[in-house]
């Protein structure tokens, strides 16, 4: 298994990962048979043309004509490591998740984290959320909590996300991200404007992957061993302080230095100094849900602290670079969809649609056999499916049987689900989400920038400002302008004076 143990062609000296390669044997083709010359290709004496029959020559060319599988269409450009999550306290009464099931207990993690709208090669210090996904290698299988930066987003649901993301990414005309695509697309989905909130505020660009939180965002079922459900919210608070960089500084990076973000975490956990996060959860209990004063399922609300105090239940820490960039980073795939025993899913309409992209994306991206990958196998467990074959197969099931029902003791169903069923009402088709007092789109924006300091909430205004002021059409900037006056008056008249001052 990649990076578990196996210490060939790696050594650790005065804190720092030194590569080696072990010369046992010659250069080979890719069928292992000896290299003659490397340097020269084979040609019709020494001016003439070159010779199909020099087999390592047209191998390595096809071989680096096929060295790109195609990117992620989202968080493309991220880095990751693998780490140790530890239970702190007691949850079993809310789950049954075996990974959680006692106080000290370890569970192998690998962590990539990322930003969103960048392509492959793009750079790290931007203002844009950061991916947090996180990959727990469980007893159980394995359990990937796909989160981000930040606690909400901004859309509610799954229809709205590859409208919100052509947005974001390049604009078919003229190949770059348009600021009237962006603000056109905000302006007419209010529900944007608290994530458009935080996104512009002081944490819309951290210093680095080790000094943000991360957040699973989206509400999740936790049940516990007699069958009880809850409703949960999971907080990765960094250790290390929350610290971020102003639009200047991260200008500056940007040019200066792309690779900022991937290049100190993995010097970070080269010198020993492994970053770490405090894992806290909020729980609501299932009879809430209806009478709660907003839907608890909107992602872009958070629950108030006051309403669901966060209780700490364990700390995460990376420690381990991975080997290779390719093989473990750019081909591990993460999935929503992914749970294990006592850990499912909620109604929220953006989880249920992510429920279906991710393992979807994964069979594009990386093929059917993705899932077997080193990084992406069970650790803890093995997967005994009955699927086989495919592109890159690895015969690991031998001659066992492929189906079930069967008499030759393969492995059979439990006849338990993984989570707890769900009450639901109304009439399918009806899209009406049921109705909470405070199902409004620009209450929480409003209470995130009133408890903004006086120099935050400047800069919030200058960053949109600069932004807004770009937009071409009148009509767009206003209703842009109009959802933030809508989360508070201060907030948008402050807003039309800065964009008003920048066109002048
Ligand atoms: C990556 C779809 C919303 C976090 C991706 C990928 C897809 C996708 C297709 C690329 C997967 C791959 O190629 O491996 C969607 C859809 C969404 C949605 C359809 C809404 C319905 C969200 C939200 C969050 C999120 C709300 C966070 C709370 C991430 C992260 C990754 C990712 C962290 C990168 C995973 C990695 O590091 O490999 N998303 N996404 N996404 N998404 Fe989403």
């Amino acid at each position: 298994r990649i990076g578990s143990g196996d210490s060939r062609g790696t050594g650790r000296t005065a804190g720092r990962l030194h590569v080696t390669v072990h010369q046992d044997g010659p250069l080979t083709t890719e069928a292992g048979a000896p290299v003659a010359d490397n340097q020269n290709s084979q040609t019709a004496g020494p001016g003439g043309p070159v010779l199909v029959q020099d087999q390592s020559l047209l191998e390595k060319l096809a071989h680096f004509n096929r060295e790109r599988i195609p990117e992620r269409v989202v968080h493309a450009r991220g880095a990751g490591a693998y780490g140790t999550f530890t239970v702190t306290r007691d949850v079993s009464r809310w789950t049954r998740a075996r990974f959680l099931s006692e106080v000290g207990k370890e569970t192998e993690v690998f962590a990539r984290f990322s930003t969103v709208a960048g392509n492959l090669g793009s750079a790290d210090a931007v203002r844009d959320p950061r991916g947090f996904a996180l990959k727990f290698y469980t007893e159980d299988g394995n359990y990937d909590l796909v989160g981000n930066n930040t606690p909400v987003f901004f859309v509610k649901d799954a229809i709205k996300f590859p409208d919100f993301i052509h947005t974001q990414k390049r604009d078919p005309y003229t190949g770059s991200q348009e600021a009237d695509n962006v603000w056109d697309f905000w302006g007419l989905s209010p529900e944007s404007t608290h994530q458009v909130t935080w996104l512009f505020g002081d944490r819309g660009i951290p210093a680095s992957y080790r000094h943000m939180n991360g957040y699973g965002s989206h509400t999740y079922q936790w049940s516990n061993e007699a069958g009880e459900a809850f409703w949960v919210k999971y907080h990765f608070k960094t250790d290390q302080g929350v610290r971020n960089l102003t639009t200047s500084e991260a200008a500056e990076t940007s040019g200066l230095d792309p690779d900022s973000h991937q290049r100190d975490l993995r010097e970070a956990i080269e010198r020993g100094a492994f970053p770490s996060w405090t894992v806290q959860v909020q729980i609501m209990p299932v009879a809430d849900a209806p009478g709660y004063r907003f839907n608890p399922f909107d992602l872009t609300k958070v629950w108030p602290h006051e309403d669901y105090p966060p209780i700490e239940i364990g700390r995460l820490e990376l420690n381990r670079n991975p080997r290779n960039v390719f093989a473990e980073v750019e081909q591990s795939v993460f999935s929503p969809a992914h749970f294990v025993p006592g850990i499912g899913p909620s109604p929220d309409k953006m989880l249920q649609g992510r429920l279906f992209a991710y393992g979807d994306a994964h069979r594009y991206r990386v093929g059917i056999n993705a899932d077997h990958l080193p990084v992406n196998q069970p650790h803890a467990t093995r997967a005994r499916t009955h699927a086989r074959d495919g592109f890159l197969y690895d015969g690991r099931h031998g001659g066992e049987k492929n189906y079930e029902p069967n008499s030759f003791g393969g492995p059979a169903e439990t006849g338990r689900a993984l989570w707890e069923p769900v009450a639901v009402t109304g009439v399918t088709g009806d899209t009406e989400a049921p109705s909470h007092a405070e199902d409004d789109d620009f209450g929480q924006a409003g209470t995130l920038y009133r408890l903004m300091s006086e120099d935050e909430k400047g800069r919030l205004v200058d960053n949109l400002a600069q932004f807004i002021a770009k937009v071409s059409r009148e009509d767009i900037a206003r209703r842009a302008i109009d959802n933030f006056r809508e989360a508070d008056e201060d907030y948008g008249k402050r807003l039309e004076a800065a964009v008003q001052a920048l066109r002048g």
